[in-house]
């Protein structure tokens, strides 16, 4: 039996870091276990200019305690007015690595995101020119929709004609949740790809919903049925190149998450790699972990693969997280699924 893992570090491919007073707290969190992050601009208010970017990135790496090392790889936020010039400079300089595209109202701080996808062609054509990726949230915000069929309906009717009106664009599904987006990605050209979070491998719809309702399991787009997740962890663990670790990591204090009307978002960066390890190793897969933590998303976006390691140990009894994250502002709950693992990241 394995028991001592020793892979390339790992990526994030989509994290929230927030701002500000929770910095200190997310940065050095992820960056115990990750070498670098696809960081989201969905702040208030978002982060649609390279200027922001900028000291964004600043803000991040002065967060960052000097014992540890993080790349943060920024992102900008589109909006209907994003101008195709600011992401051609900022992604020909190395400020940026990526454009987030969020349909308005989909997720937290969307609402700045896109109403008439017509309006952001010339930032596509101009992306898809220049080898830029582009990181979709993947739903759509008709009210008319049932929110278990968003996804779906997204990629039927808005992605199918992104895709088609920009054929050599770069396109990341962001946090696929269903079996209609692994088949979808399986059967696109290699410059489609998709991210994978951590709870949607982890925990169905069921886990949330089944004997009182779990906050800390509500996340965008919600989790969905078992045999979903169970194609999820499928893709997973298939090695694909075009599937990979995006955390999509995202604090909300506890008592915005604890409400009448609570927030969306797990926060997985503390035992990602943990919980992972014992998934894989259930579908007797650990040899393809590194792929899906450390190589798969690096070659997607042409980066260098890290040249550091980690090592994960497999423990005799199930090893116990904090169950909670102080913050100046309040507490954070670390997600926990309802199944233990034994395998631990050594500091
Ligand atoms: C994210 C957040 O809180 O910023 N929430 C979430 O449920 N995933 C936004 C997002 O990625 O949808
Ligand atoms: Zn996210």
């Amino acid at each position: 039996m394995v028991k001592e893992l020793v892979i390339v570090r790992p990526d994030d491919w989509h994290l929230h870091l927030r701002d500000e007073d929770l910095l200190p707290i997310t940065v050095n969190e992820s960056a115990k276990s990750f070498a670098r992050a696809i960081i989201m601009p969905n702040l208030v208010p978002p982060i649609t200019k390279l200027v922001d970017a900028k000291s964004y990135k600043h803000r991040i790496m002065k967060a960052l305690k000097p014992n540890l090392s993080f790349i943060p790889l920024m992102t900008l936020y589109m909006t209907e007015e994003t101008d195709p010039r600011e992401v051609e400079k900022g992604f020909m300089n190395g400020l940026i690595s990526a454009v987030k595209l969020y349909p308005a109202g989909a997720t937290t701080n969307s609402q700045s995101g896109v109403k008439n996808f017509e309006k952001i062609k010339p930032v596509l054509e101009i992306m898809a020119e220049i080898g830029c990726p582009l990181c979709i949230h993947g739903e759509v915000t008709d009210s008319n929709i049932d929110i278990f069929d968003r996804e779906k309906v997204f990629i039927n009717t808005v992605l199918e004609k992104i895709r088609t009106d920009n054929p050599t664009l770069k396109v990341i599904i962001e946090h696929i949740t269903t079996k209609d987006a692994v088949d979808y990605v399986i059967a696109g050209k290699n410059n489609l790809a998709a991210t994978i979070t951590t709870h949607h491998l982890a925990i169905n719809r069921n886990d949330l919903l089944a004997g009182g309702i779990k906050p800390h399991f509500y996340c965008l787009p919600v989790v969905k049925r078992e045999d979903h997740r169970l194609a999820l962890v499928e893709a997973a663990v298939s090695g694909s190149p075009k599937f990979f670790l995006g955390t999509d990591s995202a604090p909300h204090l506890d008592h915005d998450k604890e409400s009448s009307c609570g927030c969306a978002g797990c926060f997985t960066a503390t035992n990602t790699l943990e919980i992972l390890a014992h998934i894989f190793e259930e579908r007797s897969a650990l040899n393809k972990l590194e792929l899906f933590t450390s190589i798969n998303g690096a070659e997607f976006y042409e980066k260098n693969i890290n040249t550091d390691k980690i090592k994960l140990i497999k423990k005799d009894k199930p090893v116990s997280f904090p169950k909670k994250l102080s913050t100046p502002l309040g507490k954070i709950t670390i997600f926990k699924p309802n199944f233990e693992t034994k395998w631990q990241v050594l500091a």
